[in-house]
Parts: C-alpha cells; structure tokens; sequence
C-alpha cells in the first residue's frame, strides 16, 4: 500500500478513536475463564506502530492482560518459519471455517485437516508442530522467545489465568484427543493443549501487540529492534491467514466494515496488520457474543475509517 498520510493524521485518527469509545458501556468481559471475567472492565488501549519504529499511543496501552487467541499468530508464524509456507498448508491449512474459535463441529466437517491454525484446533496442532518436538520445556521456550522477537519485548506468563485456563478447557480438551483420533496431531496431545493454554495465558501489552503486527506488516522486519525475525516471503502467507478467519465466523464482517486484517482475543485484544504502513492494537476487556472486544473493534474501524485506508 503506497497511500500517502501523515504521522499527525494517523495520531488524531488515533486520539479522535479514543476519546469517542472510552466510556463506552457494551460488552461483557469473556466469563468462561474465572480470571478474565475479573479484569477491570474500563481498561481501554490503543497503540500503533508505524514501520520506522515511530509509536503512537492512548490510554492503557501498556497494561499487560491475556494474550489469549492473538497468540494464535505468533505460534502460525513459529511454524511458518521452522517448516516454511508449504508445509504448514499441507499439516494444517489455510481456510476459513465459518463457525466459532472451539468448534468441534469444524473438525467433524474438514477430517483431513484442521482448517487453519488460527482457530482452537489448528492453534493446538501448530504446538504440536513446534520443534523439538517431545520436549515441552524447550517447545515453550520457542514459542515464548519467537513472541519476544516479533514483539521488541518478552511477554510474561500470567499464573492466575494460566490456571483458571487450565481448571476449565474441557471442550479443548475433547478437541485436541479427537485430532488425535484423526491422526492430526504431531505430538502428545496432553502436551500441544498444555503449551497452546499456555501461550493464550501470557501477558502482552497493546504496545507490543502492535509492534508485532508492525513486524508483519513491515516484511518481517522488527521497526523497533530492526531484526528480519522471518523471511519477507512469509509476510503475505501470514496476512492472509489474518485475514480470512481473524474474527472467526464474523471475519467477512469484519473485513466489510474495517479494510484491515485483524486478529482478536478474548482477554480483549486485538492485532491488526496494514501491509507497508503500519501495525495496530486496541485492547478492552467487554466482548461480543463472538469474543471479540467491543471497544477495540469501534476503535480500529474508526482510525480505518477516518484515514481511507482500506487494504482492499
Ligand atoms: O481456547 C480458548 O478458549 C482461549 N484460551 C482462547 C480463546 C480466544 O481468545 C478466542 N478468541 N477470540
């Protein structure tokens, strides 16, 4: 994207977008999860990263809360870079499924493979797939320190929710055996769900969120460390997967209604990536009924909106 726009656009877009949605009321924090249903509802962040390492932030920008399913992301791009593009779309794929993030249901329709790796399935089998397999200690130190490159910073894991995750993820459980059952998992199913319900319990800041998808969106290359953490060919394979299942069965809304690739989570979060311009998160807890939070979704769309940009 070549669009011609300013620095102080961008920061009034982005001023404009907090100030209207700050005291917004709608949602509900995701109750599913003890810990998540417990965070400070009027926590409300925006941060963008421009590609020269330029940040342009609002409000709680920098407080840490569950990464939840943004992770997703990260551990795509960990499998994208150890297997490379082709592999990850022959074990997982890269389709939509249309129906919500823990869909049982989606297995049973597509058993030859799992879809996508961001949604709940494909999510638990890209851990599967984090070398060196049958080493948990060392897959989760993959995982933590691939998010520590593509954020600038190292996240931190969140014990509380970790085990509130933990105590309560029986229908991923049934999820991560009936890959099993398919012969779509690449190892010890026990041990996938356990570091996917611990990457989605990692703390992370909208800050660092929107460096990452500054990293996506600048070829691969970190605007703030200035490391090329995965090869520039992968970028578009990542924006792709963004883009066609970010906000599971409502992403076509979501594409309609805000021009940019996103991907959200139901600690609040979410991610959005604007190939050659910049990387952008918004975070507030209250959710929608399809767990993608209500502020940051009015946010992003208005800063979209405001700007006419529109990646289509
Ligand atoms: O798998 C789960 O239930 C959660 N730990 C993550 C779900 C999530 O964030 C869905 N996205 N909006």
């Amino acid at each position: 994207m070549n669009k011609k726009i300013s620095v102080s656009q961008i920061q009034e877009a982005a001023q404009e977008a907090y100030e209207l949605y700050k005291n917004n009321t709608d949602g509900k924090n995701a109750d599913y999860i003890p810990y998540l249903a417990n965070i400070n509802k009027n926590l409300f962040g925006i941060s963008i990263c421009l590609l020269n390492g330029k940040m342009i932030q609002f409000g709680d920008y920098d407080y840490k809360f569950g990464i939840e399913s943004v992770s997703k992301v990260h551990t795509a791009i960990l499998v994208l870079r150890q297997y490379g593009a082709h592999k990850l779309l022959e074990m997982i794929g890269a389709d939509a499924t249309g129906l919500p993030f823990n869909s049982i249901f989606a297995i049973l329709l597509e058993n030859d493979h799992p879809s996508t790796p961001l949604v709940n399935a494909g999510a638990i089998v890209a851990c599967s797939m984090v070398q060196p397999q049958g080493n948990s200690d060392e897959k989760w130190n993959a995982i933590v320190s691939n998010i520590t490159d593509l954020s600038g910073s190292a996240p931190q894991l969140i014990d509380e929710l970790y085990k509130s995750e933990s105590d309560t993820n029986f229908n991923n459980r049934s999820i991560a055996w009936l890959l099993k059952n398919y012969n779509r998992i690449y190892d010890d199913p026990t041990m996938s769900l356990d570091l996917y319900t611990r990457q989605c319990s990692l703390g992370i800041t909208a800050g660092q969120l929107s460096v990452c998808g500054a990293t996506i969106a600048n070829n691969g290359n970190n605007p703030i460390t200035k490391e090329q953490i995965f090869d520039a060919e992968l970028s578009p394979k990542i924006t792709s997967l963004i883009a066609t299942v970010g906000f599971y069965e409502h992403t076509g809304d979501w594409l309609y209604t805000s021009g940019i690739p996103a991907k959200t989570g139901v600690g609040g979060g979410i991610m959005g990536v604007l190939p050659g311009l910049f990387g952008i998160s918004a975070f507030a807890p209250p959710i929608d009924s399809a767990g993608n939070s209500v502020k940051a979704q009015l946010a992003i769309k208005h800063i979209m909106n405001k700007l006419g940009l529109n990646v289509f």
